[in-house]
This record gives C-alpha cells, structure tokens and sequence, in this order.
C-alpha cells in the first residue's frame, strides 16, 4: 500500500465527520434535501457581518502594490499590532505587535505552538472531551496526546489535571468554550489551573505551558464572559481565529498570541515564526491579514446562535434527553440514553438525523449536535429526536425484561 500505515489508520479514526457526510449524501438523494437533518459538521451559518464584505470590498479596489507578495513570516507589522492593541483591552496585558504571530487558522496556530514546543515523547495534556484533531496535531510534532476527565457538567477537574501532570507535560491544552461541549472555564478554575502548573513547573524543573485554544471567545450567551488565562498564567498562548467570529472558516486568518512574561518569549516567538513557514503556510493570507486590521472586535449575531440553542434545549428536554445547557459555541452534548452512543447515533440516523457519536471526542455516552445550521433544520429534526427517544426508552425496557 502506497499510503503510510500511520496515515490509513488515521483516516479510520477519523472517519465519524467522513462517514456522516457521506450518509448524509445518500439520505438526501432518498428522501431530499429537505428531509435529512445533518448537524454534523461545524460549518458556521450565520453570514459574517456587512462590514466584513464592505472591507474586503474597499480593499480589493484599493490594489496596493505588492499586495500579494510575501511579507514576514508572522504577518503584516500593521496586522499584529492592531491585534495586539485589541487584546492587550481585552485581556489587559501590555501586548506588542512583536507578541504575535498571525496565522492560517486557529488549527495553523496550534500546529506551530506545537512545532515549536514538543519534542520527541512530550506529552500534551487535554480535558476530554476535546476537539477530536487536537491527537492528530500532537503526532505532527513527535508529541503525544494524554486525556484528563472533566466533571459531569463538563466543567475542569482540576484535582484530575493535578494528579495527570507529570514530568512529560509540555503543554496544557484547553478550549474555551469548548468543542464539543460548548462550556466555559471559570476564573477560578483558571486561576487554581495557573497555581498548579507553577507547582508542577517548579517540581519538575521544566517550565509547563499552557495554551488555550479559543476560536469560540466571542460565541458566548447571556452575557457570559469567557475568562483569560493571560491574567492567570504567565508560560501561556492564545491561539486563535477569526473562523466563527467572523464565519470566515474558509479563509484561514488566525493568530497566536504569546504572554509577554513567557520564559524566553524572544526565541519562542521566533521558533513559531519559523514553523509558520517551514510546517508549509509561509505566512497567513495576505489579503485576510490586511482585511482584519480594521475589524477588531466585530462578531456575527451572536443571538442568532442563541436562539438556535434555546429551540434545541427545549425540543430535546421534551423529549426526554439530558444535557447541559452549553454557555457558549455552537454545540449541544446530550448525553446518549443508552451507554453505546455509536448505537443511538444510528437510531437517529433512521430519523435522517446525523450528529457524531461523542466517543469520537473522548466523551462516550454523549453525542454531539452542532446547531450551526439553519433554524428549518432545527424544527424538522424535532419529532425525528423525539421519535429515537421513544425508541431507545422501548429498547431498555425490552432489555431489562
Ligand atoms: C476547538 C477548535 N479548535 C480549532 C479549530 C480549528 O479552527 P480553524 O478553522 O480556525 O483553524 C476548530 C474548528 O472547528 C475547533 O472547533
């Protein structure tokens, strides 16, 4: 076989997004477009906002020369330091253009921080359930993906992080809110997280440092605020994107931001700009870079999400489902009504309703439901949800009999 071993066995692990599309195909050309309910991929479908396409349309016409060259590796000085003056308000720490690296995608800043940070065996450590390619990046770089239990409501064990850090750690991997369970890690728990990679750090005599993926900051309800880590932390960095903020997934502009006190921040800034360009971006688009200096701060209708959510919670709790109502993201992650969450993903699937089965997250017994997608969908998926229910609850009745 010409393709890598490694290779094909990550493609069947990969497959549960594969193999919905896939279904999801065949339904629709059963029963019709209209009919099948696909709430598996994370597609953003609340438009990105006017000015967005105002910007993009005034930046085009105004063709500057060597627009389209190629630039620094981190990006346009113009680019970072708009960045950096909004986060250094947002999360108030002093931050410089030099503090940033833009980048393709939150998934281009996590692969260079982990670029520049692993070597050959370091461990990354995540609370599951997780954005399920967080293993497939840690094998880019040689490292190796350790998972650590939430709580019930998804929220961190810290006990569980403290007893899972060990000599290996490298790095802390947290999301914020989270994908698949759309929760937020409070300020309290960020700041005990801090306490306890000071801790291990001095132990072990290695500095730990902690990244928080954070492409959902801005998705957030009911006023939430998502906590920094910035002010908790001081070995840490935001990796970032304008993917669901802005619902430009396809355009990959993004950015890592490193904390001014980072243990030498001067050479991990460097080594990032370097992975940049050798893991094959080069540089983040140059026409998205030039387009975000002036967009710092704007978001999609968030309420529009909202209500998506509100709609879901209620038709799901009829219906029998337990969930935690998610304060942020674009995911719902009820909990399954039998253990095997593989075999209810197929009942739904009679419904012609497709969401991924949580184990594909590390979160078995659950099933993800991403709600990005338009509010028919939304409505014609209820009695099918409610329809499996019944099902399942027959199913255990007949079991247990
Ligand atoms: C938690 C999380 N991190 C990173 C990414 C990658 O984001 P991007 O498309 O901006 O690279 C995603 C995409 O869905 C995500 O859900």
């Amino acid at each position: 076989m010409a393709v890598a071993q490694k290779m094909s066995q990550f493609i069947e692990k990969s497959s549960w997004i594969r193999k919905m599309f896939e279904e999801g195909a065949r339904l629709k050309k059963i029963h019709g477009e209209d009919q099948v309910f696909d709430f598996s991929l994370g597609n953003p479908n609340v438009p990105p906002p006017e000015i967005v396409k105002e910007k993009l349309r005034e930046l085009v016409r105004r063709d500057l020369p060597g627009m389209h060259g190629y630039m620094p590796n981190a990006g346009f000085e113009e680019t970072r330091a708009a960045v950096a003056a909004y986060l250094s308000r947002e999360h108030r720490v002093p931050l410089g253009p030099d503090q940033i690296v833009v980048t393709c995608g939150a998934a281009g800043a996590l692969n260079i921080i982990l670029k520049a940070l692993l070597d050959p065996g370091d461990e990354l450590l995540v609370p599951a359930p997780y954005f399920v390619e967080y293993g497939f990046y840690a094998d880019n770089h040689g490292g190796v993906l350790k998972t650590v239990p939430t709580h019930d409501d998804f929220t961190l064990d810290l006990a569980a992080i403290e007893q899972a850090v060990s000599e290996r750690t490298k790095i802390v991997l947290i999301n914020s809110p989270n994908n698949p369970t759309g929760q937020i890690y409070s300020t309290s728990a960020l700041q005990q997280l801090g306490r306890i990679l000071e801790k291990k750090s001095r132990r072990y005599g290695r500095t730990i440092h902690l990244v928080s993926d954070e492409p959902y900051r801005k998705i957030v309800y009911n006023d939430q605020e998502v906590p920094c880590i910035f002010q908790h932390y001081p070995h840490s960095l935001i990796a970032t994107s304008y993917s669901k903020d802005l619902s430009l997934p396809g355009e990959r502009i993004g950015f890592v931001a490193v904390h001014p006190d980072c243990e030498q921040s001067g050479q991990l800034l460097a080594a990032l700009s370097l992975a940049n360009r050798i893991l094959g971006f080069v540089n983040a688009p140059g026409l998205m870079q030039r387009l975000i200096v002036e967009l710092q701060g704007v978001c999609v209708e968030v309420d529009a999400y909202r209500r998506k959510r509100d709609r879901l919670v209620s038709g799901l709790r009829a219906a029998g489902y337990e969930l935690v109502v998610p304060p942020g993201a674009f995911y719902l992650f009820p909990k399954t009504p039998f253990a095997d969450d593989v075999k209810f993903v197929r009942l739904l699937q009679e419904e012609n309703i497709l969401v991924v089965p949580g184990s594909g997250f590390g979160g078995p017994g659950h099933f993800r439901i991403a709600y990005c997608v338009d509010d028919s969908t939304i409505e014609g998926s209820l009695p099918g949800f409610a329809h499996a229910r019944s099902k399942a609850g027959r199913m255990m009745e007949e079991e247990s009999s």
